[in-house]
């Protein structure tokens, strides 16, 4: 497979973003860098590297996104789209989650993952890739995880949906749903020091650095694999759901909630 010229990482400020925009820059040579606000932090660190652009949208406005997107391709196409721009709310009881924040969530990771494919589809062509980046809680659901399982669980399905499609212009679409990763996303998680959410959570193995996270990530993009699932015991755990009737992995999850005091 020839190397990436040309790509597209969205939620580029920080986290995964900003590290597979690290990753990529020592292998393309046009970096597309998209925040909700200009990721030039992240394009400072980088500076002769690559050629790189940066632009600002929120995703959850489709004109902003599909402007901001053909502002950063500008006429030349785009060969790795990487969509990981992504909040999650508060993990909350059912009784104390606040519709707002189901809201927001789902507007952001589910309704902008479309906006972003939806902006990047024109500036994609045979031999591009697409990868929105869901989550292993869009496979295996978190614990209280309501808003933000629902969400991924979207985007899951809606990278099956376009990898049908698109696949008839040649271009893959890829689904990547890590486990847990050091970025400032989970930091209010890890601080809250809930023992049933950590069982759970463990099951799918120790969190990784979000630098470790970009090379298992940049590795299964070019393999041109559907679902990439970067750690081995998160895979572990996807494959037990798949091959074994689901009611297993759910006694296993009961199993760990029971043995953290849930
Ligand atoms: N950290 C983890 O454990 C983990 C695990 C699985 C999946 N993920 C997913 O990976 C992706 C990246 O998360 P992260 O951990 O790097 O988080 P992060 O908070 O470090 O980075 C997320 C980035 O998305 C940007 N963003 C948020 N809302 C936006 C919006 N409306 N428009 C444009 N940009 C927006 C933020 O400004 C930020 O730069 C997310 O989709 C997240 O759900 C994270």
């Amino acid at each position: 497979m020839a190397p990436p010229r040309t790509v597209l990482v969205t939620g580029a400020a920080s986290g995964i973003g900003r590290a597979l925009a690290e990753h990529y820059a020592a292998r393309a040579s046009t970096l597309l860098l998209l925040d909700r606000a200009a990721p030039d932090d992240t394009a400072a660190a980088l500076a002769g590297r690559a050629e790189i652009r940066t632009a600002g949208a929120d995703v959850r406005d489709a004109a902003a996104t599909a402007a901001a997107v053909a502002e950063l391709a500008a006429g030349q196409p785009i060969d790795r789209v990487l969509h990981c721009a992504g909040v999650i709310a508060p993990t909350s009881p059912l009784a104390a989650v606040d519709p707002a924040d189901v809201q927001r969530v789902v507007d952001i990771n589910l309704v902008g993952s479309f906006n972003l494919a939806h902006a990047a589809l024109p500036h994609l062509r045979a031999g591009s890739h697409l990868a929105l980046v869901a989550s292993l809680g869009g496979l295996i659901a978190g614990y209280r995880y309501v808003a933000y399982s629902s969400s991924k669980f979207g985007v899951v399905g809606l990278a099956e949906a376009l990898r049908m499609e698109l696949a008839q212009d040649g271009i893959t679409v890829q689904v990547i749903c890590p486990g847990e990763v050091t970025t400032p996303l989970i930091a209010d998680e890890l601080a809250s020091g809930d023992q049933v959410q950590r069982a759970v959570k463990l099951m799918s193995g120790q969190p990784i650095t979000p630098q470790r996270a970009a090379t298992l990530i940049g590795k299964g993009v070019e393999s041109g694999r559907f679902m990439i699932i970067p750690t081995l015991k998160a895979r572990w755990l996807w494959r037990v759901s798949r091959v074994s009737p689901t009611p297993l992995r759910l006694a296993l999850t009961d199993r760990a909630i029971r043995q953290a005091g849930g």
